[in-house]
């Protein structure tokens, strides 16, 4: 399976060789994000596309230096909604109708549905939905990069209080919860490049609930 091999030959990428990613192949891995499944279809993130040499240097400090940074040719920054509001469920419905071709008004349960989700729930707990949304679109981001032979580094260490001041996201009602490096692997500088992959194995990862009722 070549989707396999290429999921396969990806891992994080410590060292790039700051060759540009093309841009139809960023364009793809794009679109890939975009196709990503939400909860409800929401989609409750933006993503932040950083190509500019100079807003990767001032990023690199809030994303503690790593290398990948600057040496890569693209961070894309999932963002997820600190907040779920009236306006965004019904620009979201607006969006189903227009495209389904559908009246706005015969989704009104699915409205009180949604709305209904979000009002059980305090901020917190709403901003941690919604990352956690954006973290299936990062995981599409990582898969799509392999398929294009795109070397990628997910990466959760950096500051999101100075990324969010950096981008101003928080004015935008955005909060940082993870970026993505772009750029091709510097297999010299990289030990990380040879080395073997680190997996649990499947028997020990996979359980098959049929075959444990039936040696119960
Ligand atoms: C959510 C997330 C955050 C991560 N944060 C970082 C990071 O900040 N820096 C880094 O070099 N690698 C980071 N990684 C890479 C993981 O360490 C790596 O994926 C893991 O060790 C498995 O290795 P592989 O992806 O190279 O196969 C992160 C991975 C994920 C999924």
């Amino acid at each position: 399976m070549k989707y396999l091999q290429d999921l396969d030959w990806r891992y994080a990428a410590k060292r790039m060789n700051g060759q540009a990613v093309p841009v139809a192949k960023l364009e793809n891995i794009k679109e890939a994000i975009r196709l990503a499944p939400s909860s409800l279809g929401l989609q409750p993130y933006s993503i932040i596309v950083v190509e500019d040499a100079a807003l990767r240097e001032a990023l690199s400090p809030a994303i503690f230096h790593q290398p990948q940074v600057k040496e890569g040719s693209a961070l894309i920054i999932f963002a997820a909604w600190k907040d779920i509001t009236e306006e965004q469920v019904d620009a979201y419905l607006a969006n189903i109708a227009a495209t389904r071709n559908i009246p706005v008004e015969g989704l009104g349960d699915f409205r009180k549905m949604i709305l209904g989700a979000v009002s059980g729930k305090t901020p917190e707990q709403i901003f941690q939905w919604n990352a956690r949304q954006a973290y299936i679109a990062l995981g599409y981001a990582t898969a799509a990069a392999a398929f294009e032979q795109v070397d990628s580094t997910p990466m959760e260490g950096f500051s999101p209080e100075a990324v969010n001041r950096i981008l101003s996201l928080e004015e935008k009602g955005l909060s940082a919860v993870a970026v993505l490096a772009l750029g091709f692997r510097d297999a010299e500088k990289d030990n990380m490049a040879r080395a073997p992959k680190v997996r649990r194995p499947s028997k020990a990862l996979f359980t098959h609930y049929e075959n444990e009722l039936a040696t119960a």
